[in-house]
């Protein structure tokens, strides 16, 4: 069929299977021109199939030649209707990684469950052995727990106060003022159940006691911090706690890793357009003022400049990963640049629907945005039929 985007609030309904391709082989091309990075060999990767972690499974596996297990949760395609764009990145991803002779295989469910921890486990037994390295990169707004059976739902609330600031529809581009109320406790221990650290120690606690983690195997959680502007939504609201438990957590693994001597980190990423962060307020408005600059300055990244930047210039670089004073591997340093972060907060004040085109990058926004669906991209004849029916082989 023919297929274009079908817009629904902050989703897209539908998803381009030529077009996630080409993200996927634009994607595989930047990190393969960055050149060889002497990394990880065999890669666990939850959370695969989009943003940060598919990022992750690329650069590993085109930067450093590594097998690569993913698990992610994506809909696969049914007749007349698409599978959700994560299901065909991680299609184009298996048959990339395949014509360069790199094993790849995938697990699509609930990573949340004891069955898909089990599911992987088995598969990491049957075909690689042990694993050295875990990238965690989920974000989801529920999580069941396998203990209790209770759906937690996460929230994107302020604690204490009631929080008003500008916002911006990236879609009509239409500035306006958002209030959000504060939360309940009860909030604050849901968003911490689903976004906190409690599963990725799960993971690690399975993945070690079935000695399928390689001696001086390594972990990575990815957390956000940004800026003053959207601290009360975001870092020091309910999903700023969570980041917070997710970021504690890393020292609990660290220690429960020592008898393998390993190691887990967190690492502070930009702020970027994804699926996950399309859906928070105030969040575009800042990342369409941001991008701007940063595009001026020459720094701007994207999720894959900035996980093969991760690998490259911190994780492996045969010396020590730098951290920062809590811990945590900083690869937002760019974003936080006091003088980016004092140019966004000027131009902040100032904007409204009339000059954000002009002070905002907004076209870059929505063009990405519109990527995350596999269209837009140069190369992908949009008025061609597309089979929206295509299947990953062999996934679990
Ligand atoms: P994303 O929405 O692009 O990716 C989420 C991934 O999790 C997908 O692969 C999805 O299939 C998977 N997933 C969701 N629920 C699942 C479940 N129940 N079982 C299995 N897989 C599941 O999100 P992203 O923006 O790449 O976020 C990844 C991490 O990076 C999050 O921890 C996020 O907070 C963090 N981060 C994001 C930003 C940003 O600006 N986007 C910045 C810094 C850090
Ligand atoms: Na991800």
């Amino acid at each position: 069929m023919i297929i274009e985007p079908r817009m629904r609030g902050f989703i897209c309904l539908t998803s381009h299977p030529k077009g996630c391709e080409k993200n996927v082989l634009n994607q595989i091309d930047y990190v393969k021109s960055k050149g060889a990075i002497d990394g990880p060999k065999k890669v666990l990767v939850i959370g695969a199939s989009t943003g940060f972690g598919l990022a992750s499974r690329i650069t590993s596996a085109f930067g450093s030649d590594a097998a690569t297990i993913g698990v992610f949760f994506e809909k696969a395609p049914a007749e007349g209707k698409t599978a959700s764009p994560g299901y065909y990145n991680s299609l184009a991803f298996e048959a990339a990684a395949g014509k360069a002779g790199l094993y790849a295989k995938s697990i699509n469910g609930d990573a949340f469950s004891n069955e898909v921890k089990e599911q992987t486990i088995d598969l990491i037994k049957a075909d690689l052995g042990q694993i050295d390295l875990v990238i965690y990169s989920l974000a989801s707004p529920v999580r069941q727990h396998p203990v209790s059976g209770v759906l937690h739902r996460s929230v994107l609330k302020p604690i204490g106060d009631t929080f008003t600031d500008k916002t911006v529809d990236f879609h009509t581009g239409i500035v306006s003022d958002v209030t959000i109320t504060p939360c309940s406790d009860e909030d604050i221990a849901n968003t911490v159940e689903v976004m906190g650290g409690e599963d990725w120690a799960m993971w690690m606690d399975a993945l070690l006691n079935a000695g399928v983690l390689a001696d001086g195997a390594m972990t990575v959680a990815y957390s956000y911090i940004g800026p003053k502007v959207t601290e009360p939504v975001y870092r020091k609201g309910t999903i700023g706690m969570a980041k917070d438990h997710l970021e504690a957590t890393a020292f609990k693994i660290t220690d429960d890793l020592a008898k393998i001597g390993g190691k887990a980190f967190v690492s502070v990423n930009k702020a970027l357009v994804t699926q996950a962060s399309s859906a928070i307020p105030v969040i575009p408005l800042y990342i369409s003022l941001l991008y701007k600059i940063m595009k001026a300055e020459g720094t701007h990244e994207g999720c894959i400049e900035q996980i093969q930047r991760l690998f490259s210039a911190r994780l492996y670089t045969n010396g020590s990963i730098p951290v920062d004073e809590k811990g945590r591997i900083r690869i937002d340093d760019w974003e936080m640049n006091p003088e980016v972060q004092k140019e966004v907060a000027e131009l902040w004040k100032g904007a409204t629907t009339e000059n954000l085109t002009a002070i905002g990058d907004l076209a870059g926004y929505k063009s990405d945005f519109l990527n995350l669906f596999g269209f837009g991209f140069d190369g992908v004849d949009y008025a061609a039929e597309a089979n929206e029916m295509v299947e990953i082989p062999g996934l679990i």
